[in-house]
């Protein structure tokens, strides 16, 4: 699975300053574009959801560096303990959803995003916090790379997070309700961390199913949800409002309506 890397953005340690995205891994350099792309979606005041993963990382470190160098103003409210500790370190100023209330603007990773600017989130294991966040938002822009982008999702397993009590009769039924639906396989997996079960930061397990394609996401995500153990599922359909994508060489696109 390709969780994210939550280790530090050597890149930018090791050769700092403007010269340091010469050097950077083409990969890194397109995350690095759609982060920076998406910041011209920020404006000054703004209540912005700070989201998690690798592409997220450096949309929340290039948002510091925009409010050390040009005064802008924001208040974050991060979808993790790992981005609200990175926030911190860079001096973002920080809220609670609650104290924030409704957001302007969320930006946030994904895993696959197909041609409805539908997605598959959760591969580092936030999803909920980031749903609850994205959804918060009057805007959601989603940062990529091209290999996220898909004719039809489900190549990439889909994060379901599940209460600890009686996982595996949610398991059992969540196989149940696979099968009245179209997917392309049906294999699901216990997320594991190294020596137990992988825990959410609310304490939940995660399954991983493996469904290799999704015929009708929006479905899907209306079904797994009503199951009582299920907390959230990994897709968010009708959330994202744009998807940026960087591209390897530097430069980024925008998908979504107004792009
Ligand atoms: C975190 O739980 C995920 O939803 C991430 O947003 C997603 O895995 C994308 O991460 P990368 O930017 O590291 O690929």
């Amino acid at each position: 699975m390709a969780a994210e890397s939550q280790g530090e953005h050597l890149w930018g340690a090791i050769y700092g300053g403007s010269a340091m995205t010469d050097r950077l891994p083409p990969a890194e350099l397109g995350k690095r574009a759609a982060a920076l792309r998406a910041l011209e979606f920020v404006e000054d005041g703004m209540k912005l959801g700070l989201g998690t993963g690798s592409t997220a990382k450096w949309f929340v470190e290039l948002l510091a560096e925009r409010m050390e160098t040009e005064g802008l103003r924001v208040t974050g409210v991060p979808t993790s303990t790992r981005t609200r500790d990175l926030a911190a370190a860079l001096g973002i100023p920080l809220t609670s959803l609650d104290e924030a209330g409704a957001l302007d603007l969320t930006v946030d990773g994904a895993d696959e995003f197909d041609g409805d600017l539908n997605l598959i989130k959760g591969g580092g294991g936030a999803l909920l916090q980031e749903k609850i966040v994205a959804t918060a938002s009057a805007q959601m822009v989603v940062i990529t790379d091209p290999s996220k982008e898909v004719a039809a999702l489900g190549g990439f397993p889909l994060p379901v997070e599940v209460v600890r009590f009686g996982s595996g009769t949610t398991m059992r039924l969540i196989g149940e309700e696979l099968a009245r639906h179209d997917v392309a396989s049906r294999a699901m997996t216990l997320r594991h961390g190294e020596d137990a079960p992988y825990l959410s930061d609310e304490g939940h397990y995660i399954v991983d199913l493996d469904l290799s394609r999704i015929g009708n996401p929006p479905a899907l995500n209306a079904a797994l949800n009503p199951i009582p153990g299920v907390v959230e599922t990994g897709l968010f359909c009708g959330i994202a409002s744009a998807v940026v994508v960087g591209e390897p060489g530097g430069t980024a696109r925008v998908i979504g309506p107004g792009a």
